[in-house]
C-alpha cells in the first residue's frame, strides 16, 4: 500500500510541469476584466490600456498592502500591441499607449518588487485583431526574454484547437530554452472546451502552470455563478490535475467592479480560495471602494488559497431542487495540519438571510471535535462536535465561509492540567462533547 502510493507521488511529480514557478496559486492584477480593450486615451485617460494605467496600479499595490498580501503580478493582457509588426519583424508596444517601450515599464515593475506579465496569442492574431505569434514564436519568445517578462498568457484564438496539444507544448519548451524563469498560461483547454473536445488535461499540467478552462468571465453575478457550477460539475475530471506549480483557473476576479455586490463578491473570493485558483484582480485600485478592498485582502481567505498542500477542493454537496436547503451548496478544501475550509453558499434570492443545518457527512467532515474560524469575522470562534448538526446562516447570494480545525484528543488532556479558569472550562466543554 505504502509502495503504491510512493509510486503514485513519483509518478505524478514527474507527470507536472517543474519550472520552480506557482508553487501555490499565482497571485496578481490582470488588464482585461475591467479595462478590455479601451485604447482611446484621450476619451478614457484613465482607462486605456497604457504604461500610465501599468505604473498607477504598480503603485498602488506596493503603497496599499496588494504585494506584501501576496498579490505580486502585474500583467497586461490584450491591445497592447501596434498592428503591425516592425521592419524587422518584431512585436511592436503601441506608441502612444506606451511611448517609453516594454523594457522601460519592466524596469519600472521590477525596481517595485513586482512582477511583470504580459499577453500574447498562439494564432495569427490576438482575440482583439493584433498580431499574434504563429510563425514568429522564436522571435517573438526572443523579444520578450529581452523585456524581462515573468508571466505569459498565451490565448487560443485564431488558430484550431486541434493544433494546441501540440502547439502549446511546443511554444512551452521555446519558452524553457531560454533558460528565464517565465510563468506559462495556457488557454489551450478553454478552446478545446468550448469545441467540444475533451482536453487532455494530464498533458497540459505537465506543460502549463496554469490554464483557462473554460469561458471568460463577465462583470456579473450570472456569469460568476455559471463558471462555479460549471467547475462543479466537471470537478471529477478537473480537479486531480491542479497541484503545486500547475493549476486550473476559472477566470479574473470580479471582485470591487460593478457587477457584485459585497455578499457576491465574498463568494467569488471563498470559491476561488477552495477552487486553489490564481487570484488576478482586474479592478481600478485607485477608486476601489474600501469594502471591496478588504474582501481581496483578507489574509485568512488568501492563506486558505495559498495551502501548501496546493489541493483544489470540491463542491461536496448541493440541492438544485425545489423545497427546503434548495439553491445551497457546500464547498470544501482540505488544508494542512488537519485542517478544512468550507464555504457554504447561497444562489438563493428570498429576501432573509437563510438558516440551515448540515450533518458532518453531507460537509464530509471526518468524525471529532473542532474549532471553527468564520473567515469573515461577522462570527466569533466556535467549537463544534461533528456528532451535532452545523447549523448556517447564509445571505441571499452570499456565503458562510469556516476554516475547521481538527482538535486532537490530546488536546483536552493537556488543558485539564492548567490551572486558568477559562481553560479548565473549555476542557470541560470538549470533555462533554467528545462523549463517543
Ligand atoms: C526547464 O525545464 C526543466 C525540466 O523540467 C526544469 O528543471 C527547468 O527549471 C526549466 N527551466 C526554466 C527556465 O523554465
Ligand atoms: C494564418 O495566416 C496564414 C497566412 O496568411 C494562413 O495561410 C493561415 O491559414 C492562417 N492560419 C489560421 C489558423 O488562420
Ligand atoms: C438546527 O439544529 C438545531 C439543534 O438541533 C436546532 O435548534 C435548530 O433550530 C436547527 N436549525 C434549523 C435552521 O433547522
Amino acid at each position: 500500500m505504502l509502495v503504491t502510493l510512493l509510486l503514485l507521488v513519483g509518478v505524478s511529480s514527474t507527470l507536472a510541469l517543474d519550472n520552480g514557478l506557482a508553487l501555490t496559486p499565482p497571485m496578481g492584477w490582470l488588464t482585461w476584466e475591467r479595462f478590455r480593450c479601451i485604447t482611446d486615451c484621450k476619451k478614457y485617460p484613465n482607462e486605456c490600456i497604457s504604461e500610465d494605467l501599468i505604473k498607477r496600479t504598480a503603485d498602488i499595490m506596493v503603497s496599499e498592502g496588494y504585494l506584501d498580501a501576496g498579490y505580486e503580478y502585474l500583467g497586461i493582457d490584450d491591445c497592447w500591441l501596434e498592428k503591425k509588426r516592425g521592419p524587422d519583424g518584431r512585436m511592436v508596444p503601441d506608441k502612444e499607449r506606451f511611448p517609453s517601450g516594454m523594457k522601460a515599464l519592466a524596469d519600472y515593475i521590477h525596481s517595485k518588487g513586482l512582477k511583470f506579465g504580459m499577453y500574447e496569442d498562439y494564432g495569427n492574431l490576438t482575440c482583439a485583431g493584433y498580431p499574434g505569434v504563429l510563425g514568429n514564436e522564436r522571435l517573438d519568445i526572443e523579444t520578450f526574454v529581452e523585456w524581462e517578462i515573468d508571466y505569459l498568457k498565451l490565448d487560443g484564438c485564431y488558430i484550431q484547437p486541434e493544433n494546441m496539444d501540440a502547439g502549446y507544448p511546443a511554444f512551452g519548451q521555446m519558452l524553457n530554452d531560454t533558460g528565464r524563469s517565465i510563468l506559462y498560461s495556457c488557454s489551450w483547454p478553454a478552446y478545446q472546451e468550448d469545441a467540444k473536445m475533451l482536453p487532455d488535461y494530464a498533458s497540459i499540467a505537465q506543460h502549463c502552470n496554469m490554464w483557462r478552462n473554460w469561458d471568460d468571465i463577465e462583470d456579473s453575478w450570472a456569469s460568476m455563478t455559471k463558471i462555479m457550477n460549471w467547475f462543479g460539475d466537471n470537478q471529477d475530471r478537473l480537479a486531480k490535475h491542479a497541484g503545486p506549480g500547475h493549476w486550473n483557473d476559472p477566470d479574473m476576479l470580479l471582485i470591487g467592479n460593478f457587477g457584485l455586490t459585497i455578499d457576491q463578491a465574498r463568494v467569488q473570493m471563498a470559491v476561488w480560495s477552495i477552487l486553489a485558483a490564481p487570484l488576478l484582480m482586474s479592478v481600478d485600485l485607485a477608486t476601489i471602494r474600501p469594502e471591496f478592498k478588504e474582501i481581496l485582502l483578507n489574509k485568512d481567505i488568501i492563506a486558505v488559497n495559498q495551502d501548501p498542500l496546493g489541493k483544489q477542493g470540491l463542491r461536496v454537496w448541493k440541492k438544485t431542487e425545489r423545497g427546503a436547503r434548495s439553491r445551497l451548496e457546500v464547498w470544501r478544501r482540505e488544508l494542512q495540519g488537519d485542517a478544512l475550509a468550507l464555504a457554504f453558499v447561497s444562489q438563493r434570492d428570498d429576501g432573509i438571510p437563510y438558516a440551515a443545518n448540515f450533518t458532518s457527512s453531507e460537509m464530509n467532515v471526518q468524525d471529532g471535535l473542532y474549532e471553527v474560524h468564520d473567515l469573515y469575522k461577522d462570527e466569533g470562534v466556535r467549537h463544534w462536535n461533528s456528532e451535532e448538526d452545523f447549523e448556517v446562516r447564509i445571505n441571499p447570494s452570499g456565503v458562510k465561509f469556516y476554516k475547521l480545525i481538527r482538535k486532537p484528543s490530546a488536546d483536552v488532556v493537556v488543558k485539564s492540567k492548567t490551572d486558568s479558569d477559562s481553560a479548565m472550562s473549555e476542557a470541560v466543554v470538549y470533555t462533554m462533547l467528545n462523549k463517543s
